[in-house]
């Protein structure tokens, strides 16, 4: 039985987000950057013990739902110095070991799984391979204590993979095998919170010409369908140099807007990500939030650097806010102030903001803060504004040619 073409066959198979996996080249330090920075906690982290875990260190922090997970190499694919601390490494963990060495070589810390979460993790994984998807890792079941769960990966584009994670019968903080942290940050004691409720969406970027290539896939293989917003995309393509299209699961839960590069005004901000990440791969994160001015308020006392919008953006807002019917609860003055960008349409409004410094020591992946407030748009109407500002960053490094 095939699922091809049928959003609402495979729909059933998706409940949302589960975490994000980062290889990076030191976990340890992102994960403080992002208890630091962001207000995550961490939560469980599985580390070098007596007979396992002597290849790679996983740190797992939390803020809401939203779940991140740093991979770390903590040993050379190379044979050691010191032959006795190379005894019981299994082989699986010395081909993982590379896989992770290979990935920061090349894409530098960067996102390479995107997993979501599942009511079964088999069927999910037995209709996508049905439909074409290359299995990465089977459905292997893994308990403790705590109980069971099921994961199965399948690759998607360039190096990043999807892992369907069923954990209805688990109910440890993260997954089993990890040590759970109790205790928070002290950090976190002596600072304001941020608070974010989920991961929104989260965007690739493909190679010249492979957006709907990838789209097609997300269609064909996982039952995702194309979004449709009003964001006006002439616009975008003019001045960001960016063609998106918005691919959501079939019950929309989840969202993934897919970019390439195009002809614009300036050199694509695209061609830069791809150069610098050696290729596709995950763009920017949007971190949902009930409160966009708090958190923006206190990531801004923790030193976190937002684009600059530029004064005549919120000229040209009260002129559009006159024109329309939304009526907008924040305090404009306090969203100027802030910087923050809003964006509406007859539905209702967002609030959105673009971290300015990349959470990659390369241009490659950074993060975007939203609040929706009945819009369920991306923020097409603030692109002009928003790429102009990138545009401004990307001029500085010597990247806009
Ligand atoms: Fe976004």
């Amino acid at each position: 039985m095939s699922y091809l073409n049928d959003p609402q066959a495979l729909a059933k198979y998706w409940r949302g987000f589960d975490h994000v996996t980062w290889y990076c080249g030191n976990a340890k330090q992102s994960a403080v950057f992002h208890i630091a920075r962001m207000g995550f906690r961490p939560i469980a982290r599985k580390q070098m013990q007596v007979g396992k875990n002597r290849t790679l260190t996983h740190e797992v922090i939390r803020n809401g739902n939203v779940t991140f997970e740093f991979v770390s190499p903590v040993r050379s694919s190379q044979k050691m110095s010191d032959a006795s601390l190379e005894n019981g490494v299994p082989v699986e963990e010395m081909v993982k070991l590379k896989e992770v060495l290979q990935f920061v070589e090349k894409h530098g810390d960067g996102v390479k799984d995107i997993s979501w979460d599942v009511p079964n993790a088999t069927d999910a994984w037995i209709a996508v391979t049905q439909n074409g998807a290359h299995t990465v890792m089977k459905p292997v079941s893994q308990s403790d204590e705590h109980g069971k769960v099921v994961m199965a990966t399948v690759a998607t584009f360039g190096d990043v993979t999807h892992t369907f994670v069923q954990r209805d019968e688990y109910k440890g903080t993260f997954l089993p095998g990890y040590q759970s942290i109790e205790q928070d940050d002290p950090l976190n004691q002596v600072l304001n919170p941020v608070e974010f409720a989920a991961i929104d969406h989260t965007v690739a970027n493909q190679n010249w010409g492979e957006m709907d290539k990838v789209c097609d896939y997300y269609q064909n293989v996982f039952g995702f369908h194309q979004f449709i917003s009003d964001d006006d995309y002439n616009v975008v393509t003019q001045y960001s140099a960016l063609k998106s299209t918005v691919m959501a699961s079939g019950n929309n839960v989840i969202k993934m807007p897919i970019n390439e590069p195009a002809k614009g005004i300036r050199k694509s901000q695209i061609e830069e990500y791809l150069a610098y990440n050696n290729g596709p791969g995950i763009q920017h994160i949007a971190l949902l939030t009930k409160d966009i001015m708090s958190c923006v308020t206190e990531m801004r006392r923790r030193g976190v650097k937002f684009i600059d919008v530029p004064d005549t953006y919120y000229e040209d807002l009260e002129q559009r806010m006159r024109d329309s019917k939304v009526t907008i609860k924040e305090d404009l003055q306090m969203i100027k102030k802030l910087n923050i960008l809003v964006d509406f349409n007859a539905e209702g409004y967002l609030l959105q903001l673009f971290v300015k410094d990349h959470a990659s020591n390369r241009p490659t992946v950074f993060y975007e803060i939203i609040q929706r407030e009945g819009a369920q748009g991306f923020g097409g109407g603030n692109f002009r504004s928003l790429f102009e500002a990138i545009e401004r960053e990307q001029a500085k490094r010597g990247n806009l040619l």
